[in-house]
């Protein structure tokens, strides 16, 4: 399994010749790794409505033909947008797939779509592989997020560090710690003014306080945990 980060939030796992890709924004990323012409995808996860998020998933699901998985009220609109193969789950909810699984769980956000559909956000829990992945999403810093860890053997979390739209660095450490992954990408930072960060002094944090591995990825890199 390896993990390519396509910038911002967007990231694409490949396992055995399957391509999932999570919240693949890049048309109008200045951070993006590849274009919405370019990616393959046999199934395209998504954490919540805003724009950062869902990004080019209608244009890529046509083009590739891919399944699409965000929680009901996004997933409504997708079907109505003529995305094909649909997956409606919401929080709690667990969806198979022939590759392995995509479960929702909560996240501490708002959302509604550029289209203007009101849904909750969601973090997702996803299985490929031998490998656990837990994209976070967009979220604050929460209790729960122990929990999470302990229901989940999470290989891999993906954690938003830019503030402003999101947990910080700071509180993204103590999210990691509550976490307890393997390792730990940070994503949803330096993309945009409001969310320019130290990624290198989160790895230092984390590593210092924690038992998990950060690896920093600039857009493009691949990781394969
Ligand atoms: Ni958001
Ligand atoms: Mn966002």
């Amino acid at each position: 399994m390896e993990i390519r980060f396509l910038g911002h939030s967007a990231f694409e796992l490949t396992h055995d010749g399957v391509t999932v890709l999570i919240d693949p924004f890049l048309t109008g990323n200045p951070k993006a790794a590849a274009s919405a012409e370019e990616v393959a995808a046999d199934a395209i996860l998504v954490t919540h409505g805003h724009g950062d998020h869902v990004g080019d998933t209608v244009a890529i699901a046509k083009r590739t033909g891919a399944s699409v998985l965000a929680i009901v009220e996004i997933a409504e609109e997708f079907r109505g947008d003529g995305v094909e193969k649909v997956h409606d789950p919401n929080l709690g909810g667990t969806v198979h797939f022939g590759w392995g699984s995509a479960k929702l769980v909560p996240a501490w956000h708002t959302s509604t779509t550029p289209k203007g559909t009101v849904n909750t956000p969601a973090g997702l829990i996803v299985t490929i592989g031998s490998s656990t992945i837990y994209h976070l999403g967009d979220t604050s810093l929460f209790g729960d997020l122990e929990l999470i860890g302990r229901r989940h053997a999470i290989d891999v979390a993906l954690i938003p560090i830019g503030g402003h739209y999101t947990m910080d660095r700071e509180d993204a450490v103590e999210a990691a710690r509550m976490i307890g992954a393997r390792q730990v990408i940070p994503c949803h930072y330096d993309t945009f003014p409001p969310i320019v960060t130290d990624a290198q002094a989160f790895a230092a944090d984390v590593e210092n306080s924690t038992a998990s591995e950060v690896i920093v990825l600039a857009p493009g890199e691949r990781h394969a945990p």
